[in-house]
């Protein structure tokens, strides 16, 4: 059996390989800025934002809908606190507090990620305990630190007792007989979450414009590969795609013992989502408990307790510049 499976491994690690070469060799030499190994590496590790991740133009209504709810603080128990109140659209979809306010003025435990690019992660929160933003949607509603609203039955009477949620629903969800349930609030906020992708310079730079990016951002993306950044924070949103331990080669000191909440697994105490890295000069304070004021001293500990390296302020100054780069443009 375990002959069977090692064979099976080896083979598909054959065919990734041979897969990989075919869509990232041979682009060696276009461009001018970095040859051969490194925009190998480049396209090995990084990958464009996609236009889209939803029909935009089929899904109108819904999307509509999705967007009027994610502003709506009407969706908590007293009125007050909107999705956006946590993940503000016109702050790169955070608060940029440590750990944010409630209904109640209470505080939760962890940081806002930002709703930005978060429909491409694998999974949702920091422990990825909720599948896709459709699922994810429905937490925070009923969360008592965060809307306390006190069940799915109440959540559904409220909004449609709203007039203009009538016609937006009946519209968004036109085949169905009964379009008022929990379900579909996030089905319909998941739709508009999928539309909120940031495309970047360093979208532009990994399309082919090499002057997209400066020298000391360049410098920084070199960085952050040869020194193992990419090993973790890598794919289309830099981040977001595999789980890994906070101190992993020195260890971190927190209370939060993470994925491992969901799984239940050793190895899986205080393991993360791996952030994804987009906007992160805009999202500030950082890590899962927001103690981290400044993405110097983010990098720094990364550095540090990821990687066992003692990084300097020239280190620490690309880095972040090329960290810049993927700011999204419209709002930059
Ligand atoms: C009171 C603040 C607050 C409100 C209100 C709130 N959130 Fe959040 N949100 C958070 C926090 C804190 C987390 C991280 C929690 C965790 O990982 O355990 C989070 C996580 C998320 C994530 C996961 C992102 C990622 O990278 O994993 C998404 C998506 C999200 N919220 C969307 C929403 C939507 C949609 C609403 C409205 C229905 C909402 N939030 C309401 C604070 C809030
Ligand atoms: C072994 C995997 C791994 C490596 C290597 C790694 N990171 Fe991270 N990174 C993580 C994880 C996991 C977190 C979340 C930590 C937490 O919140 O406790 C994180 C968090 C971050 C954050 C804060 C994100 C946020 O939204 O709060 C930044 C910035 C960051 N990393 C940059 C870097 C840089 C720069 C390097 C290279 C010097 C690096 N990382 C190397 C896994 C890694």
């Amino acid at each position: 059996m375990k002959l069977i499976l090692l064979l099976a491994l080896t083979l598909s690690t054959y065919t990734y390989a041979q897969d990989d070469d075919k869509h990232h060799g041979g682009h060696g030499h276009h461009g001018g800025g970095m040859h051969g190994h490194d925009e190998n590496s480049i396209k090995h590790f990084f990958e464009p934002l996609p236009e889209s991740i939803i029909d935009e133009e089929k899904n109108a209504a819904l999307i509509k809908l999705g967007k009027m709810l994610y502003m709506d603080p009407r969706l908590s128990v007293n009125d007050k606190i909107s999705c956006n109140s946590c993940h503000g659209l016109n702050t790169y979809g955070v608060d940029n507090e440590p750990t944010s306010p409630g209904h109640e003025g209470k505080r939760g435990g962890r940081n806002s990620p930002t709703t930005m690019n978060a429909a491409l992660h694998i999974a949702q929160f920091w422990d990825g305990r909720a599948s896709d933003v459709e699922e994810q949607a429905l937490g925070p509603i009923l969360n008592p630190v965060e809307m306390g609203m006190p069940n799915k039955g109440a959540v559904v009477q409220k909004i449609k007792a709203i007039d203009e949620y009538q016609a937006l629903f009946a519209e968004a969800f036109s085949e169905e007989k009964y379009p008022f349930n929990y379900d579909n609030i996030g089905v319909a906020i998941g739709a508009f979450e999928r539309t909120l992708l940031t495309p970047s310079r360093f979208d532009d730079y990994l399309n082919g414009d090499e002057d997209a990016l400066n020298d000391s951002e360049k410098k920084g993306l070199k960085k952050f590969m040869h020194m193992g950044c990419a090993n973790c924070h890598n794919g289309v949103a830099i981040g977001g795609n595999s789980y890994k331990k906070i101190g992993l080669v020195e260890a971190y000191e927190t209370e939060d013992m993470g994925r491992y909440e969901v799984t239940g697994l050793e190895s899986d105490k205080k393991a993360f989502k791996v952030p994804s890295l987009r906007n992160i000069a805009q999202t500030a304070p950082y890590f899962h408990d927001g103690s981290v004021e400044t993405l110097d001293e983010a990098i720094h500990l990364m550095a540090k307790h990821q990687l066992g390296k003692d990084v300097g302020p020239g280190f620490v100054k690309h880095v972040k510049a090329f960290l810049g780069s993927l700011t999204g443009k419209d709002t930059e």
